[in-house]
């Protein structure tokens, strides 16, 4: 029976004995507990907090007396009058077990604490970052044994914190000297260690304790737009989200068309590898001063891309991509240094990590969205759809998860469209249509009140209603299609088919008019055929991608559809299936899982765990390739009616009932055909 005091550890249940005097993080150690520490137990950083509990432990069978740890000591007293310990909280470092004792950990003083996501869909992330923050001290040099400043450092940090195999990029090794002598040989530095890497790497040094944040940033690198999220390394929080056009739309709006503007023009891949760069670093440089830190502070980057932004962000001639057989330069994760991408705006010996790409046509993006959305977890069929430019799309279940890409274009995102803008107040992104009136009402960003609600002109008066963004465009299709203004295959009604004024003669075709404050110096939004048309290719490249992974997959309807996206949290599962840019499914399991790939960025840059793990799964992710495959423009042309020519929506049926229509007066469908009114 030992006599040493039983040191049990909570939440974990870790529990040992050890002899009287054993510091508690030092048990801690021992046993495996996560208990964090920056200056190695120094009593400076007081990472290692602690909250033992008294009295008695019927659960552990222990009865823990007040003096189950010592008494408070002077480091801990110098700190509490100077910072602050919350109550009942112990400096592990310096609390040492007496008696037997139950200590709580608190989720701050966890290395690897969880961190419950807040938005659409719950998941933890379990924090395992790559680079940390360690306090050492340092030999001074000797004349007797001469030694390098950078030797005896990783000397210093082998012998105190067990760590080997450190190399000191250039920026580091030209401020180590002035840094270990300001510092008194007692610095802190920042460690980088990625999952495949053998060594340690200095990406900073500071004089003395340091316990300035160190943060990363994980980017959504699309075709049209790039969104940045700032993230605090020790504990995952945001603290800054931006995004930017893509500047490369200049030289082409989707994918082919950069890919044919670097094959047409000599010097076309580095022109627009410049201009992605620079857009990255001025997000970098925003990101950093609108949070107020230092863009040094900035240690780490995650990308994730679709292969022709991943070869044109590494600057890697994508010429190879637009053609069969699509191959990449390379599939695998990347991981190296900032300066290998111009990025300036961020540490000098900062770290880039590059989500592996799934195949040619299936990028890193869509690696991204399989690291936030897990299907291969998923007990039930789960369709994924990450709307945009490009959209990449996920099926499966725990047994099979494939994949595919399909070039819907730009007009999701409010490109090609008439009157089409980037979500942004004043922006219209909800439409209702009166199906008895044909009158809409609508909403736009930045204003809660319906456009026909009292107080809408005043409260809108600062942006005005300036356009349609994505998630309005596919309401205002699917609504003129649920109030029978727009048929079966996308035509426009005239004035007397439809019964209003509000469609409007354009020549051979018609518009339909949404919203007109021209007498006021205001502006005037029109739904053309033209945008109609934008519209139906892209949801018909986006549906028959999915018939396509479903035929692959040998079913013919799914469980559940999540829609990802920048903007996938905005749109209505009702209008994008009225729409048919998504199969039937019950409504109620449509649901929304905000920029998943920006989600899957921040959990790789939180988590060098993830990213082993995403490794592991886009290996057995299987590809389907939708450029070669002739199914593919079959289904393209029967979905290309609104909601499809062929297919079935039985859920859809049961909420509404579309009008059935045909506008088109050439094939005697005449005035408007037959009609029924839509249910609801
Ligand atoms: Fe740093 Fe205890 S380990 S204060």
């Amino acid at each position: 029976m030992p006599s040493q005091p039983l040191v049990i550890f909570t939440p974990s249940g870790k529990r040992g004995h050890f002899p009287v005097g054993t510091p508690v993080l030092t048990a801690a150690r021992q046993l495996g507990v996560d208990l964090d520490s920056v200056c190695g137990g120094r009593g400076i950083c007081s990472k290692c907090q602690v909250s033992p509990s008294f009295g008695e432990f019927p659960k552990h069978g222990v009865t823990v007396g007040q003096d189950a740890l010592s008494p408070w000591n002077a480091v801990e007293e110098r700190y509490d009058s100077i910072r602050g310990l919350p109550k009942g909280r112990r400096l592990g470092c310096q609390a040492t077990v007496q008696g037997d004792v139950v200590i709580d950990v608190p989720s701050e003083s966890q290395v690897h604490r969880q961190v419950v996501r807040k938005e659409a869909t719950l998941r933890t992330i379990v924090m395992d970052p790559a680079t940390h923050l360690y306090y050492v001290e340092v030999a001074e040099p000797d004349m007797h044994e001469p030694t390098g400043d950078l030797e005896r450092l990783a000397a210093a940090l082998e012998a105190q914190w067990g760590i080997g195999g450190i190399v000191a990029p250039m920026p580091v090794l030209r401020k180590l000297q002035p840094v270990l002598r300001k510092g008194k040989w007692a610095v802190t530095v920042a460690l980088n260690k990625g999952h495949r890497d053998p060594v340690h790497r200095l990406i900073d040094i500071y004089p003395g304790f340091h316990e300035g944040r160190i943060y990363g940033l994980a980017i959504d690198l699309g075709s049209t737009t790039i969104a940045a999220h700032l993230c605090d390394l020790r504990n995952g929080n945001v603290i800054g989200s931006a995004g930017v056009m893509n500047p490369q739309i200049r030289f082409g709006e989707d994918l082919m068309s950069r890919v044919s503007y670097a094959m047409m023009n000599p010097g076309g891949d580095v022109e627009m590898t410049t201009a992605v760069r620079a857009a990255i670093n001025s997000l970098a440089q925003s990101l950093a001063s609108e949070a107020a830190i230092w863009p040094e502070q900035i240690m780490e980057l995650v990308f994730v891309c679709n292969p022709v932004m991943h070869h044109l962000l590494l600057g890697i001639d994508p010429v190879e991509l637009g053609q069969a057989p699509f191959a990449l330069a390379t599939s695998n994760s990347l991981s190296f240094d900032a300066s290998e991408l111009a990025l300036d705006q961020v540490n000098a010996a900062a770290r880039v990590f590059v989500l592996p790409c799934i195949a040619g046509h299936v990028g890193a993006d869509a690696a991204a969205v399989a690291l936030a959305e897990e299907p291969d977890k998923s007990d039930d069929m789960v369709l994924i759809v990450d709307v945009g430019t490009n959209a990449e799309l996920l099926l499966g279940n725990k047994s099979r998860v494939l994949a595919c890409s399909s070039p819907t274009g730009p007009a999701f995102e409010g490109a090609q469209i008439s009157a089409g803008q980037r979500a942004a107040p004043g922006a219209i992104e909800r439409v209702e249509i009166d199906a008895l009136t044909k009158t809409p009402r609508f909403k736009v960003i930045g204003c809660d009140l319906w456009s026909d609600d009292p107080g809408f002109g005043p409260a809108t008066a600062a942006t005005g209603v300036t356009g349609i963004c994505g998630s309005g465009i596919i309401e205002v299709v699917a609504e003129m299609r649920m109030a029978g203004i727009l048929d079966q295959r996308g035509l426009i009604g005239s004035a007397e088919q439809v019964g209003s004024a509000r469609c409007i003669s354009e020549g051979r075709t018609h518009s339909y008019l949404l919203h007109d404050a021209s007498a006021e110096g205001g502006n005037r939004i029109t739904v053309t055929q033209g945008d109609i048309r934008a519209i139906q290719l892209a949801k018909a490249a986006l549906y028959a991608g999915a018939r396509l992974l479903m035929d692959e997959m040998g079913v013919q309807s799914v469980d559940r559809i999540v829609l990802a996206g920048a903007f996938g949290a905005h749109i209505s599962p009702k209008h994008a299936m009225v729409l048919g840019m998504i199969p039937d499914a019950p409504l109620d399991k449509v649901t929304s899982a905000g920029n998943a790939a920006g989600t899957g960025a921040r959990i790789a840059l939180c988590s060098v765990e993830a990213r082993r793990a995403i490794e592991a799964t886009v290996r057995q992710i299987h590809k389907v390739e939708t450029a070669i495959e002739p199914r593919f423009q079959e289904h393209f042309v029967n979905a290309s009616a609104i909601p499809h020519a062929t297919d079935g929506f039985p859920n859809l049926d049961q909420v509404l009932r579309l009008p059935e229509l045909n506008f088109n007066t050439q094939s005697g469908g005449g005035e408007g055909g037959r009609r029924r009114r839509a249910r609801d």
